[in-house]
């Protein structure tokens, strides 16, 4: 099976540890990265991190992530809700994705509640801090194996 993930992080998630934790949790990139390795040895996946706060070099990850990785998981923080440039340059890598928030984004303010990639990702996952990316990974493992049928 097709098993190599790209797991995207945008703008801000570099502060996670010392963003509001009732929304985002405790645990800084570098555990959070720590535990989502964990879950993708689990599930027979192979993870490749990438994080930045500017939005051409996440673009330009994107144009190159289409020969590297399998599937996408991705946390483009508040680029989520506006950069149609990212959202182009994910479609431009043709893989299968999830985006994942770990707030509520639909709980929270209105500006928050819309995705560019609405009709693109193969699921959202949201409002479950770290967890939500064990599920997100569990999603793109059953996408690759229908796949592979
Ligand atoms: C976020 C939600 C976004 O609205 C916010 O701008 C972030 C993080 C999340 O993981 O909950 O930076 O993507």
């Amino acid at each position: 099976m097709r098993n190599r993930i790209g797991i995207l992080h945008g703008v801000n998630l570099d502060m996670l540890g010392k963003r509001d934790p009732e929304h985002y949790g405790e645990l800084s990139l570098a555990e959070l990265e720590r535990r989502v390795d964990a879950y993708a040895h689990e599930l027979d996946l192979e993870t490749r991190f990438f994080q930045t706060n500017n939005e051409g070099e996440f673009v330009e990850h994107l144009h190159r992530l289409g020969g590297l990785a399998d599937g996408a998981l991705i946390n483009a923080g508040a680029w989520s809700h506006y950069s149609y440039a990212i959202r182009d340059a994910l479609e431009f890598s043709g893989l299968p994705a999830v985006e994942v928030h770990l707030s509520q984004v639909s709980q929270r303010e209105i500006w928050r509640r819309h995705s560019v990639f609405d009709g693109l990702v193969l699921g959202v996952v949201e409002g479950k801090k770290e967890r939500g990316y064990r599920e997100a990974l569990g999603m793109l493992r059953t996408a690759l194996e229908e796949a592979d049928q």
